[in-house]
């Protein structure tokens, strides 16, 4: 049987066996798919002896993605610009190859799952850390109109916007900085809602037809999503679908095929209420 794992530290509540054991059963696929608890001391080596035996494919979560983009002796060019590898495989030459899928997860739950319009979107993105530099380049290449970073801390937000320099389309400003006008699209990607909190931006930043997206979920509506909620909102989206998506992705890389993520997302909808 081939093998496949996620890596991280904490994986304890990791849903990535789960997803993929449903992607295998619908397209037929024989693989086994594990969560594994990797000591940080111990990442590079873990990484090594899993892809020189049986394991095919790896997929990297927190606090490994920078480390394993390191690790990566190819990576893809939506990788190389993420500054982080979610998702490592063997080239035929036997390289460690590494890409990142968690932007593309977000596009397409936003875009082909809740039929939110990426072209010519005013995008607001909320925060500066690992998980927006993941997602800048994909939603560049939906052809968003512009993307506004606003970050707590605005000299983060300013670091990434210059990586975008080139593109013409990305700003950054501090929270307070954050223009009381309508967007098309606000992603929060600030890891404010474990705190409960919410990122202090103007409630005029939400239309009616304004689609707010948290990339985190939960069985509760998170800060964000419920503030998006009282605005009355145009569409009011957790994260939930990028989980499915990014996996959807990773799987697609390894084995060639890709899986119908809808009945797997409905599931894990299910389960967590
Ligand atoms: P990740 O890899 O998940 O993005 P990170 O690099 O630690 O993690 O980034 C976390 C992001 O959430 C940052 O943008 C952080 O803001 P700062 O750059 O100012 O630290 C943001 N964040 C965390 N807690 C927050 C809070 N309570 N309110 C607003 N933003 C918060």
């Amino acid at each position: 049987n081939d093998r496949y794992a996620v890596f991280g530290n904490p994986i304890a509540h990791s849903k990535s066996p789960q997803i993929h054991a449903r992607f295998a059963g619908q397209t037929g696929q024989d693989l086994i798919y594990t969560a594994e608890h990797i000591e940080e001391a111990v990442f590079e080596t873990a990484v090594q002896c899993f892809l020189q035996g049986d394991g095919k494919g790896l997929n990297i979560t927190v606090p490994f993605k920078e480390r394993a983009w390191a690790l990566a002796q190819w990576r893809s060019d939506r990788a190389e610009l993420a500054g982080a590898v979610n998702t490592l495989y063997r080239l035929e030459d036997g390289r460690i190859a590494g890409d990142n899928t968690d932007g593309l997860g977000l596009v397409r739950d936003l875009a082909d799952n809740n039929s939110v319009q990426l072209s010519n979107a005013r995008v607001l993105v909320l925060g500066a850390g690992g998980a927006v530099r993941g997602v800048l380049q994909p939603l560049l290449a939906a052809g968003v109109a512009s993307i506004l970073i606003a970050n707590r801390t605005p000299a983060r937000a300013e670091t990434l916007a210059e990586l975008f320099a080139d593109d013409g389309r990305v700003q950054a400003c501090g929270f307070e900085q954050v223009p009381a006008e309508t967007f098309d699209v606000i992603i929060n990607g600030t890891s404010a809602s474990l705190q409960g909190e919410l990122p202090p931006i103007p409630a005029a930043t939400v239309g009616s037809t304004t689609a707010c997206y948290d990339m985190m979920y939960a069985a509760e509506p998170t800060p964000f999503c419920r503030w998006a909620a009282e605005l009355n909102a145009g569409r009011v989206i957790d994260g939930l679908g990028m989980l499915v998506e990014q996996a959807a992705e990773s799987f697609r890389i390894w084995r060639g095929v890709r899986p119908d993520t809808a009945p797997v997302i409905a599931d894990l909808r299910a389960a967590l209420q």
